[in-house]
């Protein structure tokens, strides 16, 4: 199926706080965010007329900019009220949403301090990151590059540079026939997909790495709060190579990844099983509750 291109569709986008044709959502090529990848950015969906967990990604992409050294000029609720009406502007109950902020055009050198602060959000329809695949479990090539020591990189911001490193890892598994890769960190230990955290059910407890040179996706810590809920055994802890084949079951859990089941790492082969059905099952069903009723529902 080809891909209709992202510059050149029908709808409407937010763009520094106006609603414009979404062809006309336009930046100069001198913006300082294209020249050196000043921007963070969110991935967020909207289920049955709600974004799950929106206030969590506003305040994430208000934080990520702070670690870049810019203040997003509004406000958290203005943030969500302007996402809100996109996903109503364009006529979608379900879609994903693409809040993203950068540095412009006013300044271009590595110092940015002139420059000013844009916002745009976009949304589309995505079903899932893994389409028809999600559900057979996708399969994932271990990656040559690695997650970064956060003294090397803003590893804490969703910061649209640190992509430059998923991309390449994906486009080397994706030419060796797999779905995506799997990440390791600059340690060796594992760390996770090129956009989604990692779980490994082992001798029937969940296991996953701890995320500090990497995102703790909200969805990490949803589907942790799910497994508690289950009495789950949950251990976050140094995860190693040797790990993979001690694993029986696998998962990646994600906004646009939701909990998709894993089939290979590597030369490893996993099964979804009872633990990986019942954390996707109870996901989907969060998502499409009320955000009174998320909000009821506390982290444990
Ligand atoms: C690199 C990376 N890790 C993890 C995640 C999962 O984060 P979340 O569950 O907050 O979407 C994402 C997706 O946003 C990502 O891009």
């Amino acid at each position: 199926m080809a891909l209709v291109p992202f510059d050149d569709r029908d709808g409407l986008i937010w763009l520094d706080g106006v609603m414009v044709p979404w062809r006309d959502a336009k930046l100069h090529v001198l913006s300082h965010g294209l020249h050196y990848a000043s921007g963070v950015f969110e991935g967020e969906r909207a289920y049955a007329g709600n974004i799950f967990k929106l206030r969590a990604h506003t305040e994430r992409l208000i934080a990520s900019g702070r670690i870049l050294g810019f203040e997003i000029p509004y406000t958290a609720g203005e943030i969500d009220a302007a996402c809100i009406e996109v996903v109503k502007a364009n006529g979608f109950t379900d879609a994903y949403v693409r809040p993203i902020a950068w540095r412009g055009a006013e300044q271009l050198s590595v110092s940015a301090q002139q420059t000013k602060i844009h916002l745009a959000i976009a949304t589309w329809a995505w079903p899932n990151l893994f389409g028809d695949n999600r559900m057979k479990g996708v399969r994932l090539d271990i990656a040559s590059w690695k997650r970064p020591h956060p003294e090397t990189a803003p590893t804490a911001s969703k910061a649209a540079g640190l992509y430059m490193i998923g991309t390449l890892s994906k486009h080397a598994a994706e030419a060796n026939g797999f779905d995506d890769a799997f990440m390791l960190d600059w340690r060796g230990q594992l760390a996770e997909a090129t956009g989604a955290n990692a779980f490994f059910v082992i001798d029937g407890d969940l296991h996953t790495p701890v995320p500090d040179c990497f995102l703790d996706g909200i969805t990490r810590r949803t589907v942790l709060s799910i497994a508690r809920r289950h009495q789950m055994k949950v251990v976050e802890r140094v995860m190693l190579p040797d790990d993979l084949p001690k694993a029986t079951e696998v998962f990646l859990a994600g906004t646009a990844a939701e909990v998709t089941p894993v089939r290979q790492i590597g030369p490893h082969s996993y099964t979804p099983g009872h633990i990986t059905e019942t954390l996707l099952h109870d996901y989907e069903g969060l998502v499409r509750k009320s955000p009174a009723e998320v909000e009821a529902l506390a982290p444990i």
